[in-house]
């Protein structure tokens, strides 16, 4: 592999590790928090593996310092959290709390201080459980209210901190949370889920907004997209549009409104039988269409799609977890397969390539517009050797292939200005629970300790010498 030898990276790089807020921090009932749609999920019995909630979660509420310290100690230069909105906001109108602001510019306190630099995102899925007893993201109230939060914690940290983020993977909040309902707050309602990702358009633009009003001109305003990598089983004319189809409910539902001012006219066709997209009112979509500054993309894996029709017997897999219901409104004679080639603890095959595609996509779709690898990262079986030791191979091995392929997109022309390891320490994953460990940190769950793996060690080093480790 002629691209592992001698990869180095601009000294301005930005070598993060990511986290969010509900996956973290733990300390739920804490200086008037109140539930979020998660902590009402993760609390419904069946809803989590084992049942696992984020009530404690690895207690970096509690234990920021240390982290921080932790960050520094292995050289990163960059840190990517989420601020927890029924922490801020507890009912998601109204006032702040201030003592949740103040958790967030202590924490952006300390990174500073340690030479890291802070990015935040605005909502990585923990809607305050008021606002979806109103009906949810399905409501544009919601993106209202989400506009009064961004401008309360822009109000907040904007002296502080230069990158932010609106939201974190729309799609999902929206597929997930609406249409399959694997994740909070489990409704499995394709309408509701087309209503949703419209209405999170919308957010994205109306925080936008509300961010630069409040923010300082040198701050950059960004939204991480999961925009996937969808690939055609085959160059057949059925499985080709199977694909379009696919790539207009991942992709497109978001980068039309969001980079282009509209939907695409595809996706407004293939899902007319189910909605008349009544609720996409004048000027909206203008308003979603808000210069950006940069633009966040995560990545894990990509998806192979074909029509039903052409499907061979065997496995298939859609990388979205089961669920009886699809997280593809609309979406008509299609078929996921299992792409080729090894796998992590999830099942999602390890592409590096398809990271690489994504980012030549986005310099594509938005030219000029600095990139951020917002998220990438791999779940393995961890454990700790008898030395006291963790070692994980396999996940070096993914983040060496993976900043080998972002590395070729900068060769190629494209303006890749960081890379945030997803994630900094094992967390909640969501409806696995603590069943699958992201961290390039390892987490005891008994006693909350933290062990560097080898990948953070490796890692560390590539941040502090801007160059890939053998
Ligand atoms: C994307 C999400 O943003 C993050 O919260 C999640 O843990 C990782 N993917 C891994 O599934």
């Amino acid at each position: 592999m002629p691209e592992a030898q001698n990869v180095s990276f601009p000294p301005s790089f930005l070598w993060g590790a990511a986290t969010s807020a509900y996956q973290i921090e733990g300390a739920v009932r804490e200086n008037g928090r109140t539930p979020s749609i998660w902590d009402t999920f993760s609390h419904t019995p069946g809803a989590t593996a084992d049942g696992d909630t984020g009530d404690t979660a690895v207690d970096h509420y509690h234990r920021y310092r240390d982290d921080v310290a932790l960050m520094a100690r292995l050289g990163l230069n960059a840190y990517r959290f989420s601020v927890s909105w029924p922490r801020v906001q507890p009912t998601g109108r109204g006032p702040a709390v201030q003592a949740g602001l103040d958790f967030y510019r202590r924490l952006v306190d300390e990174l500073l201080s340690h030479g890291i630099k802070p990015s935040v995102t605005l909502y990585h899925w923990d809607l305050p459980q008021e606002l979806e007893d109103a009906g949810g993201w399905p409501e544009r109230d919601t993106a209202r209210r989400f506009a009064e939060y961004a401008h309360l914690v822009g109000e907040a940290l904007g002296d502080r901190v230069d990158q932010w983020t609106t939201l974190n993977e729309p799609w999902c909040s929206a597929f997930l949370g609406y249409g399959s309902g694997v994740h909070a707050p489990g409704r499995t309602d394709p309408v509701a889920a087309l209503r949703a990702a419209h209405h999170l358009n919308l957010a994205h633009g109306l925080g936008t907004q509300a961010l630069r009003s409040v923010l300082p001109a040198r701050a950059s305003v960004a939204v991480s997209l999961n925009s996937q990598v969808i690939r055609p089983l085959s160059q057949q004319p059925e499985d080709l549009a199977a694909a379009r189809q696919i790539d207009d409910l991942a992709c497109g539902v978001f980068h039309g409104p969001m980079l282009h001012g509209a939907y695409p006219a595809t996706l407004l066709e293939a899902t007319s039988p189910l909605t008349d997209w009544s609720y996409v009112l004048d000027g909206d979509l203008a308003t979603a269409h808000q210069p950006l500054d940069a633009l966040g993309l995560n990545y894990y894996t990509p998806a192979l799609v074909s029509s039903a029709r052409n499907a061979p017997a065997g496995p298939r897999a859609d990388a979205h977890g089961a669920s009886a219901h699809s997280p593809w409104p609309g979406a008509r004679d299609v078929a996921f397969h299992q792409p080729p080639g090894d796998r992590t603890e999830m099942g999602w095959t390890i592409d590096p390539g398809g990271l690489h595609e994504l980012i030549m996509r986005y310099s594509r779709e938005a030219p000029g517009l600095p990139l951020h690898v917002t998220e990438n990262g791999a779940a393995f079986p961890d454990k700790v050797d008898d030395d006291g030791r963790v070692r994980d191979p396999e996940r070096v091995a993914y983040l060496h292939a993976h900043l080998a392929a972002v590395h070729r997109a900068v060769a190629d022309g494209a303006d890749v200005r960081g890379y945030y390891l997803w994630s900094l320490m094992d967390n909640f994953e969501w409806s696995y629970g603590y069943a699958k460990r992201f961290g390039a940190v390892y987490v005891d769950y008994a006693t909350l300790d933290r062990i560097p793996k080898s990948s953070a060690l490796w890692y560390g080093q590539a941040a502090r010498t801007g160059q890939l480790p053998p």
